[in-house]
C-alpha cells in the first residue's frame, strides 16, 4: 500500500525544500513530517520519502533506525517515554518504568489492547539536570515520582 502527504503536508515538505540547501539535508524533517502525517514511519513512507528526496530507500531506513526518535512501528495514542539513562537511571528511572509497565499492563516496546499507551525506554531526553525525565508525545515531564507518573498518566484523555 502506497502513501502520500496530505496537501497541507506536501506544501509543509515544500516550504522545507526551500529551508535546506539540498534534498539529503531535507531528509530528517522529512521523516519528522511523515511521523505526523502517519503516526509512524512504515516502509512505505520511507519509499515515498526517498522518491521525494531522490535517493535509495535504504538510506532513508538508515537514518530513520538510526534515529530513536522516529518510530518505525505504529504506537498508541501517547507514546510514554522514559529515559534510562544515567543522570535517571540514578535517580530510580528503572523503578519507574517497572512502576508503568505494571500499571499500563505492558512491557517496554509494547502498546496496550485499547492502542491507549506505547511504553518505551529512551536513551537520554537531554534534560538530565531534571532527571527522572518522560516524555509523552512531544511534551516533557520532569522530576518525577511514582505520584507523578500515575497523576499525569491518570489525566491524559
Ligand atoms: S539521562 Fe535522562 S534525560 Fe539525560
Amino acid at each position: 500500500m502506497s502513501v502520500a502527504f496530505s496537501e497541507t503536508g506536501r506544501a509543509e515538505f515544500e516550504r522545507l525544500l526551500t529551508r535546506y540547501p539540498d534534498g539529503k539535508a531535507v531528509i530528517l524533517p522529512a521523516l519528522h513530517l511523515a511521523q505526523k502525517e502517519f503516526g509512524y514511519v512504515s516502509d512505505e513512507a520511507i519509499v515515498y520519502i526517498a522518491g521525494l528526496v531522490g535517493t535509495s530507500p535504504a538510506e532513508i531506513e538508515g537514518i530513520a533506525t538510526f534515529y530513536t526518535m522516529y518510530n518505525r512501528k505504529p504506537v498508541g495514542k501517547y507514546h510514554v517515554q522514559i529515559c534510562r539513562n544515567i543522570s535517571c537511571s540514578l535517580l530510580g528511572a528503572e523503578h519507574l518504568i517497572e512502576h508503568v509497565s505494571k500499571k499500563l499492563g505492558v512491557r517496554p516496546g509494547e502498546t496496550t489492547p485499547d492502542g491507549k499507551f506505547t511504553l518505551a525506554k529512551v536513551e537520554c531526553l537531554g534534560s538530565c539536570g531534571t532527571a527522572p525525565v518522560m516524555q509523552v508525545n512531544d511534551e516533557y515531564h520532569e522530576n518525577l515520582t511514582v505520584e507523578s507518573i500515575d497523576r499525569i498518566l491518570d489525566n491524559l484523555p
